[in-house]
């Protein structure tokens, strides 16, 4: 474990945007090395204001709540440090969804794109019998290779907010909902392909991305969402995947 220590008057200035126009929203607090930015804006809500809000859970990067911007970057909060020469930074919640307080945001909009796309397997009913030998794909097969650098979103929305075409809240599934639907028309298990096809094709959809490559550039866990609706706007009308 690396050694958290601080440097004598070590103080690192934050700005954050608050909901209120009176609350404060600039704060120093002291610095400490490594400094996550989930620190810094506990060290606010310790010291200066218990009434800041902004959102987080495992501390781990694994459950995509404590997802902000950060000098204009969507980052997770718990995950992202502070660069050792930063004097200050600017916290701001994520963009393209509504603000509930300070940096909390209603991720509604976001879990309703990720609904329409229906994102969870739909197995074939007639060959999933008590009996039946349960489906597996292999571990050394290309559709293996196609699915499982996609596998492990979660949820953070910090894609979404990088999207100039989702943040602007134009009418897009947008990039992570788009990614889980790739992952599912690729896995042969699947019935819904079809249908998952029609509504990625639909005026909401794929043809919606610019490819700017700020969801992939974003993406804390290391995933592509533009290369998933490269696919996705191949295979609608290839249906060899
Ligand atoms: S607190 Fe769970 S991902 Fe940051």
């Amino acid at each position: 474990m690396r050694n958290r220590h601080r440097k004598a008057g070590d103080e690192l200035r934050v700005s954050v945007t608050r909901s209120d126009a009176a609350a404060a929203d600039e704060f120093t607090v002291p610095r400490i090395r490594p400094m996550m930015v989930l620190d810094a804006l506990l060290a606010i809500q310790r010291t200066h204001d218990p009434a800041i809000g902004f959102r987080y859970s495992c501390r781990v990067g694994m459950c995509g709540t404590c997802t902000v911007r950060v000098d204009g970057r969507s980052v997770l909060a718990c995950q992202t440090e502070i660069p050792e020469r930063a004097e200050h930074i600017r916290i701001d919640p994520l963009a393209g969804l509504p603000v509930v307080r300070d940096l909390v945001v209603d991720t509604a909009p976001f879990w309703q794109a990720w609904k329409s796309i229906t994102p969870y397997l739909v197995p074939d009913e007639d060959a999933a019998g008590m009996d039946a030998t349960p489906a597996v794909i292999k571990p050394d097969s290309a559709e293996r290779e196609r699915i499982d650098p996609s596998l492990d979103c979660i949820g953070c929305a910090a894609c979404f907010s990088s999207c100039g075409i989702a943040s602007a809240r134009r009418d897009f599934i947008g990039p992570a909902a788009l990614n889980r639907a790739m992952v599912l028309v690729a896995d042969s298990r699947d019935t819904a392909a079809a249908h998952r096809l029609d509504v990625v094709a639909t005026d909401s959809g794929v043809d919606r991305c610019h490819y700017i490559y700020g969801c992939s550039a974003a993406c804390p866990k290391g995933l592509d969402p533009a290369q998933a609706i490269r696919r996705l706007r191949k295979w609608r009308f290839d249906e060899s995947r």
